[in-house]
C-alpha cells in the first residue's frame, strides 16, 4: 500500500507537485500517467526520501520510507535505469546490493533468471549494457529483496515489445501474489494494458483516478455521423458537452441511449454510436492534460495527418 497525502513539491517559485493524494492499493497495478514534466519522477523520488517534500507526506505501508525497518526488503525502487555504476557487471551490481540486503547469493542467480539477462550479458559492464539491458537489471535489483511494494519510473523505456510484453507480466504476477505496484509512463497504451487503477497528473496536479473501468465508463459515448457539424450542434443543443476526436467522430459525455435519443430527435442519420473505449481513454488523457501538453495542436494535428 502507498499512500500520498497533499503532496506538494517546489524549486523556488515553480511548483513542480501541487498538492497531490492518491493510493496505490496491494494486489493492484496503478499507472501514473501523465505528459513530460508533469511531476511523476519528482512525486517518485519524494516517495523514497531522495527528494525531500515541500509539504504533505507519503507513506508506504503505513510508514514514512524513511522509518521502514529494512526497507531494500519492503520496497523494489526502480528511478533512473542509467543510475547505476557503469564500470560494475550486471553480476556484481546485483551481488552488492545482495549482500546489503542480507540476502543468499544464490538469489543473485535466480534474478537474473527472472530478467532474462544471460551469464554472458551478466558479466558485461553495464556501461556497455543496451537501455532495455539495463532495464531488466534495474528490475531485477527491485525485485531483489522480494518486496511489498514495486515503486517504477518509466520501466518499459527502451525495452522492446518482446520485453514490454515480459513486463507487463512480471507485474501482474506481482500484483496478483498481493503486492503493490506503481509505475510510471507518459505513454497511456503502455499503461492501459496492464493498470487496474489510473492517477493523471498533468502539472503537477492530479487531473483524474480510478480505476480503469471507472475513467473508460466517464469517457462516454463515440457517435460518428456524416454530418458531424449539424451532429454537434444537436448534442450541444440537448445540453451534452461533447468535443471532436482526432479521428473525425465525435465523444459525447452521455450514455448511448441518450445519445442516440438526440441524433435521432434531430433527423441525424448516425453512421458509428458505441460507449468509447480504449480510444475513449486516449482522448481523455489528451483533454486532461491538454493544459500540460505543450504542443497540443501539433500533437492533434500530428493524429490527424497521419489519419488521413
Ligand atoms: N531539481 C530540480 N530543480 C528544478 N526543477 C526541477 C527539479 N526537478 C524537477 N524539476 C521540474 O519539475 C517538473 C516536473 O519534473 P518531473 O521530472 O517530475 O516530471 P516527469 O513527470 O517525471 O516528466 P518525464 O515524463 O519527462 O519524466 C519539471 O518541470 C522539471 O523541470
Ligand atoms: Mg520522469
Amino acid at each position: 500500500m502507498i499512500t500520498v497525502e497533499s503532496l506538494s513539491k517546489s524549486y523556488g517559485s515553480f511548483v513542480a507537485v501541487d498538492d497531490v493524494s492518491f493510493t496505490a492499493r496491494p494486489g493492484r497495478v496503478t499507472g501514473f500517467l501523465g505528459p513530460n514534466g508533469a511531476g511523476k519522477s519528482t512525486t517518485m523520488r519524494v516517495m523514497v526520501g531522495l527528494t525531500a517534500p515541500g509539504t504533505g507526506e507519503v507513506r508506504l505501508l503505513g510508514r514514512r520510507f524513511a522509518d521502514l525497518p529494512d526497507p531494500g526488503r519492503e520496497v523494489g525502487v526502480l528511478l533512473d535505469a542509467s543510475a547505476q555504476h557503469a564500470g560494475r557487471t550486471g553480476r556484481e551490481i546485483l551481488t552488492i546490493a545482495a549482500l546489503t540486503m542480507g540476502l543468499p547469493r544464490a538469489r543473485v542467480d535466480e534474478m537474473l533468471e527472472r530478467v532474462s539477462l544471460t551469464p554472458d550479458e551478466a558479466s558485461r559492464r553495464v556501461r556497455n549494457y543496451s537501455l532495455g539491458m539495463r532495464q531488466r537489471l534495474g528490475i531485477g535489483t527491485a525485485l531483489l529483496g522480494n518486496p511489498e511494494v514495486l515503486i517504477l519510473d518509466e520501466p518499459a523505456n527502451g525495452l522492446d515489445p518482446a520485453g514490454i510484453r515480459w513486463m507487463r507480466d512480471l507485474l501482474r504476477d506481482f500484483a496478483d501474489q498481493g503486492g503493490t505496484v506503481l509505475l510510471s509512463s507518459h505513454l497511456l497504451h503502455e499503461i492501459e494494458v496492464v493498470a487496474d487503477d489510473l492517477v493523471v497528473i498533468g502539472n503537477g496536479r492530479i487531473v483524474a483516478q480510478g480505476t480503469k473501468e471507472e475513467l473508460l465508463a466517464g469517457a462516454g459515448t463515440l457517435v460518428r455521423a456524416a454530418d458531424g457539424a449539424a451532429l454537434a450542434t444537436a448534442l450541444g443543443a440537448a445540453g451534452i458537452t461533447a468535443r471532436p476526436t482526432s479521428g473525425g467522430a465525435v465523444l459525447a459525455e452521455a450514455d448511448l441511449t441518450r445519445v442516440g435519443q438526440t441524433a435521432f430527435a434531430a433527423g441525424i442519420a448516425v453512421t458509428e454510436l458505441r460507449a468509447a473505449d480504449g480510444a475513449g481513454l486516449e482522448e481523455m488523457f489528451l483533454a486532461l492534460t491538454a493544459e500540460s501538453q505543450r504542443e497540443t495542436v501539433n500533437h492533434t494535428s500530428t493524429t490527424e495527418g497521419a489519419a488521413a
